[in-house]
């Protein structure tokens, strides 16, 4: 009979630190979903291309390609640092725009993909290949620091003509000043 009570009561005991288990456990399908400065952004939701009749883009993407794209508008007239782009800014005075859209499809990919885009996947050259003349010949001499911060300034204008807002701007601004090490080389 002590050994049964012994043993009841142990059960019970079992019981109940289980009970107090499952209860204290959130329930398994529920997966916290961070939002990422992508979704800030604009995120994967789908929208019409005002660049391409009939084809959609994400709305993050597009974002940030409107800011790139404004951002490349500005150097091109910066004397500060238009000097490191002659090859793309001959190309463009001639009509010819193939390596301004492939610049702009590069940067955006970055940067989306950085920002947090799942769909999408960067292919370009590393930031320190991209920006060594001897691996890239589309670099017209390496960047000095002083380089780096007018290309700082001139993105703070692409991103203020396309309204960005002063938070996300800060929160992109983070991650470019993260890159200066490997793209400053002289
Ligand atoms: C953190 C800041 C920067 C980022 C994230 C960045 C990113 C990039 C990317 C993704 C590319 C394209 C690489 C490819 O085609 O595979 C590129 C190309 C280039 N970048 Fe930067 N860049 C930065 C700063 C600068 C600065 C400060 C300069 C010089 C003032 C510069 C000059 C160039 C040039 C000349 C090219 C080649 C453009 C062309 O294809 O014609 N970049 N950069």
């Amino acid at each position: 009979m002590k050994i049964f009570s012994t043993l009841t009561l142990a059960a019970a005991i079992a019981c109940s630190i289980f009970v107090i288990e499952s209860c204290s456990k959130k329930p398994s399908n529920v997966t916290p979903v961070k939002a990422t400065l992508y979704d800030s952004l604009g995120g994967s939701t789908m929208v019409a291309d005002p660049a391409a009749s009939g084809k959609m883009i994400e709305k993050g993407r597009l974002g940030i390609r409107s800011v790139i794209d404004s951002t490349i508008f500005v150097i091109a007239g910066d004397t500060r640092i238009n000097g490191h782009f002659t090859v793309l800014l001959s190309e463009v005075t001639s009509g010819n725009l193939s390596g301004f859209t492939e610049l702009s499809d590069n940067l955006t990919t970055f940067v989306a993909v950085g920002t947090g885009a799942k769909n999408y996947k960067y292919d370009g050259l590393s930031m320190v290949d991209a920006h060594d003349p001897a691996k890239n010949p589309r670099m017209n001499g390496k960047a000095s620091s002083a380089d780096f911060d007018a290309f700082v300034d001139d993105l703070v204008k692409g991103a203020n003509k396309n309204g960005l807002p002063a938070n996300l701007l800060g929160s992109i601004g983070k991650i470019v000043v993260s890159l200066k090490a490997q793209v400053v080389q002289k």
